[in-house]
């Protein structure tokens, strides 16, 4: 139980977290594997109004990869299915609190009903200003590098780009959520030790913690003990006094 203290004036300013384990969530309780991610939605709320409460202006949570295709129809259905049905139930309270909705990833292969709720939960919400929740779905990180890297080239070909101006922050400008290319924690549930492809760009200089939790338990102490390792490091950026 974390009984320390955080500073509320250093806050990280983006957090990322990969949610992982309710398959084993579910394993552990003799549940079905959608069983675990309806459990972890629960834990999705949670996270959302502890950021929103304790006032970090981004969270993005890592849904649907692209190599989650790579799951049984039946279970890839069932995410989709999950996530439309959460948008749906939570998309007036999350209004009302001033969260504004975003989805980040390759839009082509998301089921259509599904892609028609987030819009609109995106449209809905897009003026709120208290908290940005980053849904990233059918996302990849060498996905969105690609996608940045074709579009550097359109501009390049139309003549509206010369190469020779392409920089970091140039380049940054083309990532799917621009405003949020820098994370400051990442964190991965379920301790395992991989990126699996999340934000690659985004977490160079993330400090990175793996509480050893499966995501359905994840709450909001889990949160604290994050943040409040976080604030612990010494972030150099290659730099020394
Ligand atoms: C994370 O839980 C949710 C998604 C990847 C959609 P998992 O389904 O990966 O759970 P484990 O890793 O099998 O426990
Ligand atoms: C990463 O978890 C993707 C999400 C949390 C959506 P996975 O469970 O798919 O990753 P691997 O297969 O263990 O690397
Ligand atoms: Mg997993």
């Amino acid at each position: 139980m974390f009984d320390g203290t955080i500073d509320k004036n250093r806050l990280p300013r983006h957090i990322a977290i990969i949610m992982d384990g309710n398959g084993r969530w579910a394993k552990r309780q003799h549940k079905t594997r959608i069983q675990g991610h309806e459990a972890g939605s629960r834990a999705v709320r949670e996270v959302i109004e502890s950021c929103r409460k304790l006032g970090v202006p981004a969270l993005s949570l890592y849904a649907f990869s692209t190599e989650n295709w790579r799951r049984s129809k039946t279970e890839v259905n069932a995410l989709f299915h999950l996530l439309s049905k959460y948008i749906r139930r939570e998309i007036d309270e999350l209004h009302a609190n001033n969260v504004r909705v975003r989805f980040m990833g390759r839009t082509d292969r998301i089921p259509k009903a599904a892609w028609a709720d987030f819009v609109a939960a995106m449209e809905r919400t897009k003026d709120n200003t208290a908290l940005d929740v980053c849904i990233a779905l059918n996302y990849g990180g060498r996905a969105e590098i690609v996608d940045a890297a074709r579009q550097i080239a359109e501009a390049v070909k139309a003549g509206t780009l010369d190469p020779a101006q392409l920089d970091e922050a140039a380049f940054a400008k083309h990532l799917y959520i621009p405003e949020y290319s820098e994370v400051d924690l990442l964190i991965r549930t379920s301790g395992e030790l991989r990126l699996s492809n999340f934000m690659l760009w985004q977490v160079s200089y993330a400090e990175i913690t793996v509480p050893d939790v499966l995501w359905p338990d994840f709450s909001h102490q889990h949160l604290l003990e994050a943040i409040a390792a976080y604030q612990q490091r010494d972030r150099r950026f290659g730099g020394r006094p």
